[in-house]
């Protein structure tokens, strides 16, 4: 991947005006648009697995070529790591590991949130790296935590990890998280290998990277 991309530019100079309105209205009704047939048969292969095997699930959403899922795969042997992206062109540039504890998915993240929430699975850690910026104001509601899906994000658990080179984008997820009672950390992306291939190529360019993490929440009897 060529490491000269350029820093995201957007008329947003701070977290976005309506965050807190557009948040509060989706935590408040569950998103309910019905998943498509891709996602639907992807899903298949997914219950496949969690039928087979009782390992705990960790999601890769928006994976790209998903070769963080394959890196996660090997950091966590006794899991099953889920990549998810819609771009099967993307997909199809995955270079296969040797580990089989992972499995890529083409489909909308969406809608395999909504599919495993129905089906009662939770995940055990959550990363999304990189998810697309969509830096102009108007598309706030295109971005995960402006989305009416952010509240299956949610109800799936586990620690989250979301990583992007906007800094405003993990700020404003941070505080979308927050509302939501999941408060957790924005800081900057340490130093070390790249875990993705968009993380390589903006760590090529200079940007400065930045990450908001959140342990699960506290399981209260
Ligand atoms: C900027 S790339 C990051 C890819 C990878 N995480 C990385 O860091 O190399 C964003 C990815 O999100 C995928 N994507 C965007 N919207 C999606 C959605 N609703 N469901 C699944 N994938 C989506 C795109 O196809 C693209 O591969």
């Amino acid at each position: 991947m060529p490491a000269n991309s350029r820093q995201v530019s957007s008329n947003q100079r701070h977290i976005h005006a309506n965050l807190a309105t557009v948040v509060d209205r989706h935590l408040g009704a569950p998103y309910r648009r019905p998943p498509a047939q891709h996602s639907v048969t992807a899903y298949a292969q997914l219950q496949q697995r969690l039928n087979e095997s009782e390992l705990p699930l960790i999601l890769d959403s928006f994976c790209g070529t998903g070769h963080s899922t394959a890196a996660l795969a090997q950091c966590y042997p006794e899991h099953l790591v889920v990549g998810i992206d819609k771009s099967g062109q993307r997909l199809a540039r995955h270079r296969a590991q040797a580990c089989d504890n992972y499995l890529l998915l083409q489909a909308d993240c969406e809608d395999i949130w909504q599919l495993l929430v129905r089906d009662g699975h939770r995940c055990i850690r959550h990363f999304l790296f990189y998810p697309n910026p969509w830096p102009k104001a108007r598309h706030l509601q295109r971005r995960v935590h402006g989305h009416g899906s952010f509240p299956l994000l949610l109800q799936l658990g586990g620690d989250i990890m979301l990583r992007s080179n906007w800094q405003i984008y993990v700020e404003e997820f941070g505080v979308a998280m927050h509302l939501a009672g999941r408060a957790g950390k924005v800081g900057r992306v340490p130093d070390g290998p790249a875990m993705t291939l968009f993380e390589q190529k903006y760590r090529g360019s200079g940007h400065p990277l930045w990450q908001f993490t959140a342990a699960a929440p506290a399981v209260t009897c």
